[in-house]
């Protein structure tokens, strides 16, 4: 990752993504985006798991409703690398809400609510270190 404004970010297929069968489609648009995949694998997050990834969101009146979600099946989560990929990801999902998402990215084609979103994207460089320090080892992503 030596080129200048190269960035990686953590993306989460959520358990609603999972349960859709949209996986393929997800990580198609990342792939016709030009964006790389540098690390993935599936796991089912405990709601200790979920709890501890959305710390942040702990005082949140839908933090309890949130982590149950996230731990409610397996999810697939991705270390996604390439130029400036953290606001790229972002434009791909589409805003948080799918109501207010712009039509054609990906939560506001497929995600039924606010909540059940089918994706994650991390928000910022210094996010994005620490959720994918949450997943994966150095070991675990191929530059
Ligand atoms: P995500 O990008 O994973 O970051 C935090 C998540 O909390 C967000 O996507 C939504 O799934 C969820 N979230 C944010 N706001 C609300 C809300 N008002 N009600 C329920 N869930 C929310």
């Amino acid at each position: 990752m030596q080129q200048q404004g190269m960035q990686r970010t953590l993306s989460i297929i959520k358990p609603d993504g999972v349960r859709k069968k949209v996986i393929g489609e997800v990580v198609r648009r990342f792939e016709s985006a030009g964006i790389r995949i540098a690390a993935m694998k599936m796991l089912h997050l405990s709601k200790r798991e979920a709890e501890g990834f959305y710390a942040v969101h702990r005082e949140r009146p839908f933090f309890g409703s949130l982590t149950d979600f996230m731990s409610s099946g397996p999810i697939v989560v991705m270390v996604l690398e390439g130029e400036n990929v953290i606001a790229r990801n972002r434009e791909l999902m589409g805003a948080t809400d799918p109501k207010k998402a712009d039509a054609g990215t990906i939560r506001a084609s497929m995600a039924d609510n606010i909540e059940h979103n089918i994706v994650h994207g991390s928000d910022a460089p210094e996010t994005a270190a620490t959720e994918i320090r949450y997943f994966f080892s150095e070991l675990e992503i191929v530059s």
